[in-house]
């Protein structure tokens, strides 16, 4: 299925575009305190963050990936992304998502991850979703938590493209059918 539109009270998800280059840059890809305790390393250059949006772009189509640019419905400003996708690692669908720094705290990323879990039970028929997040990083337990993830073990974790590893933990949401 082709990654849709979704909405929630304050938010729209959708695809990216190559003309969000510059925001996607600028809010969030260019920062290193976004980055700490993602696989990716921040952007240094505005290439890579075109880079990474021409691959998003190619996978719009992909039926076990689906990414969302974040934009809030008042302003139409883009403050982040999320995903849901198939990760072979963990055998199982993962989620994945971050703000730009100056929209963290206000509620943002659990309503659009609400939403994006509402499309996987509903459009994907999905039963059970993995998250993992680094220990040091409560904010993203938190998510989780308020999204009804429930501890599952302690694991590596891998950021900044496996140059740093942490101390992490994977939990897991079961979907009631
Ligand atoms: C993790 C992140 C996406 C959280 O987004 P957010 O929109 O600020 O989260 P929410 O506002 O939905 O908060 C969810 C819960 O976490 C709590 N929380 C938010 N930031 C927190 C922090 N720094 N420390 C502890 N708890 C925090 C909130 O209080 C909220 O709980 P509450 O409603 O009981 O108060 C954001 O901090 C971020 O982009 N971080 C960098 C990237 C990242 O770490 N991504 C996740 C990798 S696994």
């Amino acid at each position: 299925m082709k990654t849709p539109i979704l909405e929630t009270e304050r938010l729209v998800l959708r695809s990216f575009k190559e003309e969000d280059a510059t925001d996607v840059f600028e809010c969030w890809e260019s920062d290193p305190d976004v980055a700490k305790y993602m696989f990716w390393t921040s952007h240094n250059d505005i290439e890579k963050t075109r880079e990474w949006i021409a691959f998003e772009l190619g996978q719009i189509e992909k039926p076990d990936w689906y990414r969302f640019a974040i934009v809030l419905k008042d302003t139409n400003i883009l403050i982040g992304t999320a995903l849901i996708y198939y990760e072979e690692e963990v055998q199982c669908w993962e989620i994945g998502y971050n703000l730009g720094k100056k929209y963290w705290g206000k509620g943002y990323t659990t309503e659009a991850m609400k939403r994006v879990i509402e499309f996987a039970t509903k459009e994907l028929k999905l039963s059970q979703i993995v998250g993992r997040y680094a220990k040091e990083n409560p904010a993203s337990g938190n998510v989780m938590a308020k999204l009804g993830f429930i501890f599952e073990k302690d694991i590596p974790y891998e950021c900044n493209n496996g140059t740093v590893m942490r101390q992490g933990i994977q939990c897991r949401l079961m979907i009631e059918r």
